[in-house]
């Protein structure tokens, strides 16, 4: 049935839809790029995408913009479902003035931001913009200034997760940087402060847009993304999949899935898998992996920092934070980056209790002037300040080296820890046997008839007396030495035992972590 009143709102809405037009449409396929709806419609479940705002147009008179209004403007926003559950969306339209960001726009993202707020639902932007709508000057930065604010204040209320899909430049790029996630599509994304030309003007330095701001310098050099895509489709699938391991909000559990995994398996190869060699590497994935419920690990931040490893997984069906040092890279140290990494992390779980699970194997803080330079005093202070805070269930697993500082960092017993279990490959001490010994026994080795042997023996005797879980255990720092087979089931146990865990810090405003 039709009628004129009908048939007025379908020729608008079909007019909204087209966004810059065909050819405008046709050059973003040309750049390798799907449309902002496209993009909406592969992340929602089909057919629950339902659009607000479609008819908005922007409000700009100068620079002839008066007779250059297209309806919904430069960005499609709205909800719709995943995995039947509640997301609040944008899509910035690059076909409609290379998706930059008018007044409308930015009231349009803050009107789905502040729905998201109220009712409790993450919110996913995708990003494909050429930034602030420079006809419109000043009022597009105070736009940008009002994404950020709610980006701020959502932060631990709900989700926030960024996709870049395209250029994504200048302070256009502190609203991703506020969200928990940010997730890059390999060649067709990049965010950077200046671009190539500017870098080039200010440091004379040469640059491709790819090398500056690609995929892959975020998520492997600076650390800024947490996943690189191989495209659009997959980038959206990926979101899809991180999501089912998040609480729609922080009052609520995160989502559990009933387990086709068998709590009790146990998995003999976990049992060699830690070498008795300490200088032997293995790889801390293939615990994580032989551990978990169906073998499965979503990594985060894959690429940096890969001397620690973090993600998400199920346990029983529940959804865990994984925080593991890796000794196949770098012995597990912690350094700078790996401090960042898992510190960022670890809050993000603790705002949407999401327990932690904590595997490690590690020799200590990385030395160096680099280091000591770069502030790894401030930046390892990080890791340590979100694992004390962090009011989840907390377990850790030692499977081998836990020394010095590093020893209380990663989930201590001592810092609420709520269960601390050892592997009997674990050696727990200040320092590892070569170098307590140089300290302790300088003199006697110096004044020894042969030095080798007797340090031989004194790193032994050392490795005997400390180089194990059991000084440790026997103070009750570490609650139980357990058969490395028995972890699946152990750990399983122990959410189990703490899914009423309730614990707060003092009430403040907030805190002062070590920026
Ligand atoms: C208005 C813009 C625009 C912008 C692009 N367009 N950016 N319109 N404001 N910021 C329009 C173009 O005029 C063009 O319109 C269409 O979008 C597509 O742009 P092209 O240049 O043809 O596309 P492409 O070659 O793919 O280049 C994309 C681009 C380039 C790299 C993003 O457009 C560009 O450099 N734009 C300017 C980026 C920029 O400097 N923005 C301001 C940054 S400062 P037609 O009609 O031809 O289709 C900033 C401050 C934010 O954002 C501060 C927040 C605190």
């Amino acid at each position: 049935m039709t009628t004129p009143k009908l048939e007025e709102l379908r020729q608008l809405r079909a007019q909204s839809q087209l966004g810059g037009g065909e050819q405008r449409i046709q050059r973003q396929r040309e750049a390798g790029k799907l449309t902002a709806r496209e993009r909406i419609n592969l992340l929602l479940d089909r057919g629950s995408f339902r659009e607000i705002d479609a008819f908005v147009t922007h409000r700009e008179i100068n620079f002839g913009m008066a007779d250059k209004k297209i309806s919904g403007d430069s960005v499609v926003t709205g909800w719709g479902t995943i995995d039947s559950r509640l997301v609040y969306v944008f899509s910035q339209d690059f076909t409609v003035f290379g998706g930059s960001l008018s007044q409308v726009h930015a009231e349009k993202v803050c009107k789905i931001m502040d729905m998201a707020m109220r009712n409790g639902a993450p919110v996913i932007g995708i990003n494909d913009s050429g930034g602030a709508r420079i006809q419109e000057g000043v009022v597009s930065l105070g736009g940008y200034a009002d994404i950020f604010l709610r980006n701020t204040l959502a932060s631990g209320v709900v989700p926030q997760i960024s996709a870049i899909m395209g250029p994504c430049a200048g302070g256009a790029v502190y609203s991703p940087a506020l969200t928990d996630f940010i997730f890059m599509v390999k060649n067709t994304s990049h965010m950077f402060i200046t671009g190539p030309d500017v870098v080039k003007a200010v440091t004379g330095e040469d640059v491709t847009f790819e090398e500056l701001g690609g995929a892959m310098t975020h998520n492997q050099i600076s650390g800024v993304a947490h996943m690189a895509a191989n495209s659009e489709a997959d980038c959206l699938y990926l979101i899809r999949e991180l999501f089912s391991y998040l609480p729609s909000n922080n009052m609520e559990d995160p989502p559990f899935q009933p387990p086709r995994d068998d709590a009790l398996r146990t998995e003999v190869a976990l049992d060699t898998l830690a070498p008795d060699n300490p200088n032997k590497p293995y790889d801390i994935k293939d615990a994580i992996h032989l551990i978990m419920d169906d073998g499965m690990f979503f990594e985060i931040q894959e690429h940096f920092a890969q001397n620690i490893v973090v993600g998400f997984a199920r346990l029983g069906g529940h959804p865990v934070g994984i925080v593991a040092n890796q000794p196949m890279v770098l012995a597990g140290v912690l350094d700078i980056s790996a401090s960042e990494k898992a510190g960022r992390f670890v809050r993000f779980c603790d705002c949407f209790n999401i327990p932690l699970i904590v595997f490690e194997d590690v020799p200590g803080f990385l030395p160096g002037i680099n280091q000591e330079h770069g502030g790894i005093i401030r930046h390892g202070a990080k890791l340590l300040y979100a694992f004390c805070e962090a009011t989840v269930p907390k377990i850790t697993v030692v499977t081998r080296k836990a020394y010095g500082g590093a020893y209380c960092v990663m989930n201590s017993k001592h810092i609420r820890a709520d269960l601390n279990l050892a592997w009997p490959t674990a050696e727990i001490a200040v320092m590892g046997p070569d170098g307590a010994v140089n300290i302790i026994f300088r003199r006697e080795l110096a004044e020894a008839e042969d030095p080798v042997a007797r340090k031989a023996e004194l790193v032994d005797e050392y490795r005997e007396r400390f180089a194990n879980p059991y000084a440790a255990a026997r103070r009750g720092y570490i609650d139980d030495v357990i058969e490395p087979s028995q972890t699946r089931p152990r750990l399983i146990n122990a959410l189990n035992m703490l899914q009423n865990k309730r614990d707060h810090n003092p009430p403040k405003k907030h805190g002062n972590i070590p920026l």
